[in-house]
């Protein structure tokens, strides 16, 4: 998959981390994120990826700031973006499967490295499961 990857400066590390990581699946990864410490605005980072995800330039989005907030609200913003703020798998794996989160946040204060891995594990591992959950997730589109 195609998917783009964006932070502020609290998250820089974990960034290139998680990067490497889905690289390493064989995803295809577009960097848009903070590429350094120097202090930064998290909803120019949120906005430009959540653009990217909701123009069809990437197939989804994995969003980190400090707590994955901040990014995340940014993200949502733009219309078509369901980005969901999560610190474990198992709600990682339900964003997916009955609010079809086209993208996933998650803030590198909060969360370790191997938790953030078992996350998008379990988001990407998981399916949009439509029906009842895809009339609800068109409510959501059309707002
Ligand atoms: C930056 O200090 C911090 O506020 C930001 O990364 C994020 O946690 C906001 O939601």
């Amino acid at each position: 998959m195609k998917i783009v990857i964006s932070n502020d400066h609290a998250a820089v590390n974990m960034k290139f981390e998680i990067k490497a990581y889905l690289e390493s699946l064989g995803h295809e990864v577009i960097d848009v994120g903070a590429q350094d410490s120097t202090s930064c605005h998290y909803p120019e980072y949120g906005a430009k990826a959540g653009r990217m995800v909701a123009d069809g330039e990437a197939d989804c989005g994995v969003l980190i700031c400090g707590t994955g907030v901040g990014i995340s609200i940014a993200a949502n913003k733009i219309h078509g973006v369901r980005a969901a703020v999560c610190s474990e798998p198992v709600t990682a794996r339900l964003v997916k499967e009955h609010n079809h989160a086209n993208m996933i946040a998650f803030g590198e204060r909060i969360v370790g490295i191997e938790t953030a891995k078992a996350i998008l594990d379990a988001w990407l591992g998981a399916e949009c499961m439509g029906g009842r959950h895809q009339l609800r997730v068109d409510m959501l589109d059309a707002m």
